[in-house]
């Protein structure tokens, strides 16, 4: 999703000027992946760590820097690190009908019992927005930074000084993107602070919080106008979740000390047409170092959805209680005030065919253990591609480990 030069933090910490690189994704050959209504992961969530943001200066200027905390954030158990806030992310061409956000203290996929509580909610056609703020990346430009985060203006596009309502007619074209957060302002930029270090002068929200949690969307993603040549990302619609802290330090550029990504602190794309020739196809990678050292390439599943380019899609992603990662597109999905978890296990059973993908049990600090018993670490149920790709990525991941400690 995102293009950022790996770099570890402590190497990156050396490097006294910004990077102005941009290491561009590379496509995997994914022919013979298959068409599913359901992709899952399981065993979501290690022992690791990742470096924030520590500090900015001279933002308007060309000698701006960041820094990292030298000090580790550490995460670990269920869903980790995607267990921490995270903000919801859209690329056109696209149009939301709805999106809902949930939590959960019970939920586990398949198990009777459970409950989700809406907890942020937007509807287009009654244009409700509870616990929602829609922002771009609009604002001053800063040649570490990028695009100050601002409010987005009714349309998605432009910017606006005062929170909009996303208008009911809400298409926005390829290229254009925008970001959910919820309506809980930040405390004040710092670390060790609610939020963390923030980028002066941003309107500074609380991402979604939880280890269970649930988005659900209801959205379209039709043909793009205009031709390839036109846009950088033409006709390359998308939905993905990023750590909160992301966007409100530097979502687009490829300096790894000034934000968290580099270092782990987690994104998960949803539904994402990957590359301008495979536009009917929607992947879902995760960006951590679960048993990758590759933090570009991330794990993506094998399996893909098909885009609709007529009518509305409707789907969700699950966090559960049991580790797992649960995405679907089905039809009869409703962003309801209140869902059974039994609910959510019919529409996961009704959405057709499933691919589930197992991730590494891996630690981030038991880089040597984990080189001794390789084999025993890679899950027999993951697809051949998961499989292939984390032996060949647990060796940069090693390398990426040791850099470390
Ligand atoms: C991207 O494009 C290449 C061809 O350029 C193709 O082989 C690959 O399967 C595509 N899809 C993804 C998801 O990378
Ligand atoms: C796990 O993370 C929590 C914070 O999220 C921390 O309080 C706890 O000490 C950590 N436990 C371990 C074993 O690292
Ligand atoms: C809005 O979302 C935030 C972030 O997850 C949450 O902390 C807050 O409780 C929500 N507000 C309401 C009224 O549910
Ligand atoms: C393309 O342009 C037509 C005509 O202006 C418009 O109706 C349609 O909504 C546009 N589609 C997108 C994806 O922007
Ligand atoms: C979708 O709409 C386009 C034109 O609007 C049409 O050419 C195409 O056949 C439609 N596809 C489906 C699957 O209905």
């Amino acid at each position: 999703m995102r293009f950022h030069l790996l770099l570890p933090a402590a190497l990156a910490a050396s490097i006294e000027r910004p990077l102005t690189l941009g290491a561009q994704l590379q496509s995997t050959a994914v022919s013979g992946s298959s068409q599913v209504g359901v992709i899952s992961f399981e065993n979501v969530g290690f022992d690791g760590f990742y470096h924030q943001v520590e500090s900015f200066s001279n933002i308007d200027k060309d000698s701006c820097l960041c820094s990292l905390l030298d000090e580790r954030t550490h995460y670990n158990g269920t869903n980790a690190p995607l267990n921490e806030e995270l903000s919801v992310h859209f690329r056109g061409p696209l149009k939301l009908h709805s999106f809902g956000y949930y939590v959960s203290s019970d939920y586990a996929q398949g198990q009777n019992g459970g409950e989700w509580t809406r907890k942020a909610h937007y509807d287009a056609a009654s244009q409700t927005a509870d616990n929602v703020t829609f922002l771009v990346n609009g604002g001053d430009e800063s040649k570490c930074l990028g695009k100050a985060l601002t409010y987005a203006d009714a349309d998605g596009v432009h910017t606006a000084s005062l929170p909009q309502v996303l208008q009911k007619d809400n298409l926005i074209e390829s290229d254009a993107e925008y970001i959910i957060y919820s309506n809980v302002l930040c405390g004040a930029s710092g670390s060790g602070k609610d939020c963390g270090v923030y980028r002066p002068g941003i309107p500074a929200f609380h991402g979604f919080y939880g280890a269970v949690k649930m988005f659900l969307f209801e959205f379209e993603m039709p043909t793009g106008n205009g031709t390839l040549k036109q846009f950088y990302k033409y006709d390359m619609p998308a939905i993905w979740l990023l750590n909160a802290q992301i966007a409100r330090t530097s979502e687009y550029l490829a300096n790894a000390l000034c934000l968290c990504w580099n270092s782990g602190c987690g994104e998960f794309d949803v539904f994402e047409v990957m590359n301008a020739t495979e536009t009917n196809h929607l992947y879902l990678t995760i960006h951590d170092y679960q048993g990758t050292g590759d933090i570009n390439e991330g794990i993506m599943a094998y399996a893909h959805f098909p885009r609709a380019r007529n009518g509305t899609m409707k789907g969700g992603v699950v966090f559960d209680l049991k580790s797992n990662a649960i995405v679907f597109l089905l039809d009869k999905v409703s962003v309801d005030g209140t869902v059974q978890g039994s609910l959510v296990n019919l529409w996961i059973l009704d959405a057709g065919k499933q691919a589930q993908e197992s991730l590494l049990s891996v630690t981030m600090g038991t880089a040597l253990a984990l080189a001794l018993s390789t084999k025993s670490h890679l899950k027999k149920s993951g697809s051949d591609a998961v499989r292939a790709t984390g032996l060949v990525a647990l060796v940069s991941w090693l390398f990426s480990a040791l850099l470390w400690v």
